[in-house]
């Protein structure tokens, strides 16, 4: 019976071949276009495509290529600078997370030139960002619908996500049929990254109703169509649901927050430079476990949208059974279950990244150093749980 706000600005173009739309949602928007992607060979396709649907529809194009899987504050800058010198009124992010993160961040510096480390340091914003259109090519981040943006400062040594109103595209063009040639390994790291949107969208503590009608069928779709992405990356229908879940549960976390196997995730992030998606993933199971018994009802019901067989059990049984649904998937879609096979060590900046002032905020546990210390192990080993290395 609680009270909750829900807004939710972008307009949504999802289906197989939509892609086509691209040229007649952006001629809505402006006549030039700074279409923001990697120089990458497994996009080359894509981005051919996209040129030929703006240049149809009367919208030129200028490529911006400079940034990389963690894109910096720099090339973020040097975007934006690109897109006033070349006049482009509107900013396209075509590839995955971080494509779509330094867009996001492009179209607020293009109109205000200004450095974004100030921007996310308080600088307030005087002019209205470009109009942003967002082409996700993976299943997993969620970006397409969310106000995050993550970009890091290699001097400072951090990688924050910021959340900001002007971060929502305006158009997200989601195209199920762009992700057939993602990779096993790729597919399997962004599938558990929007699982683990859905799963702490719901549990932590800033979830609402709506969030959990976005999270339950997020993370019923992982479940039911993951292993099918993975092991036949050609399966339409399987890229299709994980394409849907992606933006459901990045719809869920938008709304709500993130909880603690993002915490620890980012914070290996930061320091080793792993991927988000498998750095969260492995991160996941022993963090539910830690928070299993503080929302109990919560646990249960993923367990159950798991697939899980909960018939005859009390919520206490049912609850237990989340963290082991979530490890069988991610040993099925071949990741570690620990996250010293991706080379992480206990280490201290990693530690004192955990530590700071309110990233337990959303827990519906709090966790102090002895908690993440006994978490941290967890998190690295892939033989013991946290239950099994005596956390309670
Ligand atoms: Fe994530």
């Amino acid at each position: 019976m609680e009270s909750f706000n829900f807004f939710f600005p972008t307009r949504i173009v999802f289906g197989n071949g939509k892609l086509a739309n691209l040229g007649e949602e952006t001629a809505r928007l402006g006549r030039q276009a700074l279409l923001v992607t990697y120089p990458s060979q497994s996009l080359k396709s894509a981005v051919d495509q996209a040129v030929e649907l703006l240049r149809h529809n009367g919208v030129e194009t200028v490529l911006f290529t400079d940034i990389e899987a963690n894109p910096t504050h720099i090339q973020v800058n040097s975007g934006g600078e690109a897109a006033r010198a070349s006049g482009c009124d509107v900013v396209i992010g075509l590839g995955g997370g971080s494509a779509i993160d330094a867009a996001k961040a492009i179209a607020v510096v293009a109109s205000e030139a200004a450095d974004i480390w100030k921007v996310y340091e308080g600088q307030p914003l005087t002019r209205p960002s470009l109009p942003l259109v967002a082409v996700p090519t993976t299943a997993g981040t969620g970006t397409e619908a969310t106000f995050f943006s993550v970009i890091s400062h290699r001097e400072l040594k951090r990688k924050e996500g910021f959340a900001r109103p002007q971060f929502y595209p305006t158009v997200s063009i989601v195209d199920p049929i762009l992700t057939l040639s993602l990779p096993p390994y790729m597919t399997a790291a962004t599938g558990l990254d929007a699982l683990s949107h859905a799963i702490e969208a719901y549990y932590c503590r800033a979830s609402t109703p709506v969030v959990e009608a976005l999270a339950a069928r997020a993370i019923q779709l992982v479940s039911e169509n993951l292993r099918r992405a993975v092991f036949n990356g050609k399966d339409i229908v399987a890229r299709y649901n994980m394409m849907l879940a992606n933006t459901l549960a990045g719809m869920a976390i938008t709304q709500s927050d993130s909880c603690l196997a993002h915490v620890v995730g980012e914070a290996v992030g930061a320091v080793y430079n792993t991927g988000h998606g498998v750095s969260v993933a492995v991160s996941l199971p022993a963090t539910m476990e830690y928070n299993c018994f503080a929302a109990m009802d919560q646990m249960a019901n993923i367990a159950r949208w798991m697939g899980e067989d909960s018939f005859g059990l009390t919520t206490r049984e049912a609850a237990m059974l989340a963290p082991g649904a979530v490890r069988t998937l991610i040993e099925d879609v071949g990741l570690p279950l620990g996250l010293a096979a991706l080379g992480v060590t206990e280490n201290k900046e990693v530690m004192a990244l955990m530590l700071r002032p309110g990233m337990d905020a959303s827990s519906p546990r709090p966790a102090a150093q002895a908690d993440f210390e006994l978490l941290m192990q967890a998190c690295l080993s892939s033989a013991m749980s946290y239950w099994e290395l005596g956390g309670k």
